[in-house]
C-alpha cells in the first residue's frame, strides 16, 4: 500500500485541519508505505504572496511535524522542488479532456461566474492533482467528499493514457476514506464548518491559540441549556452540542456515543472545561514543538529537501516511462 496525500501550505491552521486531515496523515504513516506533500504548486492556481506562500510553506511542514509526521518514515516534501509532479502534468494534459474537466464541481464552484479571469491553472490543477499520485503509482489517496471527483478523474486520466499507449503504466489508485475523520464545525454557528476563512476568530480553534486562549472559546462556544443526552442521536437537532461532544470524542479517540456514557445529564458548565483540558493537552504540545521547530526555519527547509530527494527517486523512472510511452 502507498499513499500519496498533498495539502495546500496556507497560514492559520485549526481544529479542523488537524482533526480532518494532519492527524489522519500521523495515523496513516504506520500503516501504509506514505509521501505526504505541501502542494505550494497548487497554491500558485489562486493570487499569491510569494513571501507569504514560502514562510507558509515551512510553517506548515514544521506543523505536521510536530503534531507527529515523522520524515525519517514518511516522505515529507513541497510539490515544486520535485519537477515529476509538473512534467508528467504537462504530459497529461495531452490526455485529460476539456469535458472531463468542465464538469468538475469544484472549478464551477471557484471560478463562479468569473470564468473568463480564471487563472488556467485553477481550471487544470485536477490534471495536476492526477499527476501528484500517478507519478508514485500511488494504490490509495486519502479523499474527502469534496476530492472523490478529483481522484475518479485521476483514474479516467490513468485508463486512458494506459489504453491509448498500450502500456500498463499507470496504477489506478483507490479511494481511502477514513473513518475517524470528523467534520468539524465553527464554535459560533454549528451549521458552517471551522475554517481559516471565517472572519470570526472565536470561531476557531487555532492550533497556535494559548492554553488560555482555547479555554476562552470554548468557554463561549454556542450551545444550549439543556444538559447531555445518553446518546449522539439525542443531539440530532442540537448541532452546536453535538459538534463540541464530536470534538472531544474525536481527541480521545473514541465514538460520540461513548463520551455521552460519561457526560449523560451533565450541562455545559461541566463539559466544556473537560473538553477544553482534553484539547490543550493534546494541541498544546503540538503547539510548542510546533514554536521549537520554527526556531530554526533552515532546519526545517532542510528536511524538506532530503523528502524531496527521495522522492524525485521514486517519480523518476514513472515520468521516464511515461515520456518513452509517448515517442519522447
Ligand atoms: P479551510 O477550510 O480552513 O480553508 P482547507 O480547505 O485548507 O481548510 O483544508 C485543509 C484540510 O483540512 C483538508 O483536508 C480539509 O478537508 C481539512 N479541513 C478543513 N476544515 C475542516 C473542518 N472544519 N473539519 C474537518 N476537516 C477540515
Ligand atoms: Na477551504
Amino acid at each position: 500500500m502507498r499513499v500519496v496525500s498533498g495539502i495546500q501550505p496556507t497560514g492559520n491552521l485549526h481544529l479542523g485541519n488537524y482533526l480532518g486531515a494532519i492527524r489522519q496523515w500521523v495515523d496513516m504513516q504506520d500503516r501504509a508505505e506514505s509521501l505526504f506533500f505541501l502542494a505550494d504548486l497548487h497554491a500558485l492556481t489562486v493570487v499569491i504572496d510569494p513571501r507569504e506562500l514560502a514562510s507558509n510553506t515551512i510553517e506548515m511542514a514544521a506543523t505536521l511535524i510536530a503534531a507527529g509526521i515523522d520524515p525519517d518514515r514518511a516522505i515529507l516534501f513541497n510539490q515544486a522542488r520535485v519537477p515529476a509532479h509538473a512534467e508528467l502534468c504537462w504530459l497529461l494534459q495531452g490526455t485529460a479532456r476539456m469535458g472531463w474537466l468542465n464538469r468538475m464541481t469544484q472549478w464551477k464552484d471557484k471560478a463562479g461566474k468569473n470564468r473568463e479571469g480564471a487563472s488556467v491553472g485553477l481550471f487544470t490543477y485536477p490534471v495536476l492533482q492526477a499527476a501528484d499520485v500517478l507519478a508514485y503509482q500511488a494504490t490509495h489517496v486519502p479523499v474527502g467528499d469534496d476530492q472523490k471527483q478529483h481522484l475518479e478523474l485521476a483514474r479516467d486520466i490513468a485508463t486512458k493514457f494506459n489504453q491509448d499507449f498500450g502500456v500498463e503504466l499507470f496504477t489506478l489508485p483507490e479511494p481511502f476514506i477514513s473513518p475517524a475523520a470528523p467534520r468539524v464545525m465553527s464554535l459560533r454557528d454549528g451549521s458552517a464548518k471551522m475554517s481559516k476563512s471565517d472572519p470570526s476568530d472565536a470561531s476557531r480553534i487555532n492550533l497556535v491559540d494559548s492554553d488560555d486562549v482555547m479555554a476562552g472559546k470554548f468557554r463561549k462556544a454556542r450551545t444550549d441549556a439543556e444538559p447531555l443526552p445518553a446518546e449522539m442521536a439525542g443531539l440530532a437537532e442540537r448541532p452546536e452540542a453535538r459538534n463540541l461532544v464530536t470534538i472531544y470524542a474525536a481527541l480521545a479517540g473514541t465514538g460520540g456515543d461513548a463520551v455521552l456514557a460519561e457526560f449523560a445529564g451533565q450541562g455545559f458548565g461541566q463539559f466544556k472545561p473537560a473538553l477544553a483540558d482534553l484539547a490543550i493537552a493534546t494541541l498544546g504540545p503540538i503547539r510548542d514543538r510546533m514554536v521549537r521547530l520554527l526556531d530554526d526555519r533552515d532546519h526545517v527547509a532542510v528536511t524538506l529537501e532530503k523528502g524531496a530527494e527521495r522522492a524525485r527517486t521514486l517519480a523518476g523512472p514513472t515520468l521516464l516511462a511515461a515520456q518513452k510511452a509517448m515517442g519522447l
